[in-house]
C-alpha cells in the first residue's frame, strides 16, 4: 500500500504525525509537501498529490490543509477523483464503503492529532461496498464525461 500526502503549510506538524502513524504500519508514503511553513498555495499540493492518485503512482492520498476544504475542493478537480473531508471516523468509513473516496482530507485547524489518526485508520479498515453504490459512484464520474462533452 502506497499514499501519497500533501499539505499547506498550516498542516506541516499534523502530515508528519501522520506520516510517522502510517509508515509505523508499514504503509508506504509518498511526501508531496510542502515541508516547509512559509505561506503556500494549498491547490498546488491538492493537485499533486490527485495526479498521482488518478495516475495510479500510489493507492490513495491523503490530504490536510486548515480546514481540508480548499485542499480537497482542489483534489475534485482532477478527473478520476472523490476526495471527502472527514472530520470524524464515521463519515471517513462510510466515504469509502459508500462513495469508494480515494483521498482522504481533514483540517489541522479542526480537528487534533488523536481524532486525525483514528479517521485515518477507520478510512483504511473500510472497503468499497460495491452493488448500489457502484451504480451512484459510476453515475458521479460520469458527470466528469458529461462536462467534457459539453466543452467540446
Ligand atoms: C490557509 O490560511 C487556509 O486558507 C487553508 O489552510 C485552508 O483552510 C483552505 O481551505
Amino acid at each position: 500500500m502506497k499514499i501519497g500526502m500533501g499539505n499547506d503549510h498550516v498542516a506541516v506538524d499534523m502530515k508528519n504525525e501522520i506520516k510517522a502513524h502510517l509508515e509505523a504500519k508499514g504503509i508506504e508514503v509518498v511526501d508531496f509537501g510542502t515541508n516547509s511553513t512559509a505561506r503556500c498555495d494549498y491547490p498546488v499540493y491538492g493537485e499533486a498529490v490527485a495526479n498521482a492518485v488518478a495516475a495510479g503512482e500510489v493507492d490513495l492520498g491523503i490530504l490536510i490543509c486548515g480546514t481540508g476544504v480548499g485542499i480537497s475542493l482542489a483534489a475534485n478537480k482532477v478527473n478520476g477523483i472523490r476526495a471527502c473531508v472527514c472530520s470524524e471516523p464515521y463519515t471517513a468509513r462510510l466515504s469509502r464503503q459508500h462513495n469508494n473516496s480515494n483521498i482522504l482530507a481533514f483540517g489541522a485547524r479542526v480537528i487534533g492529532i488523536e481524532l486525525a489518526k483514528m479517521i485515518v485508520d477507520e478510512w483504511l479498515d473500510a472497503e468499497f461496498q460495491g452493488g448500489r453504490h457502484a451504480e451512484r459512484v459510476a453515475m458521479l464520474m460520469d458527470i466528469e464525461k458529461h462536462q467534457r462533452r459539453d466543452k467540446a
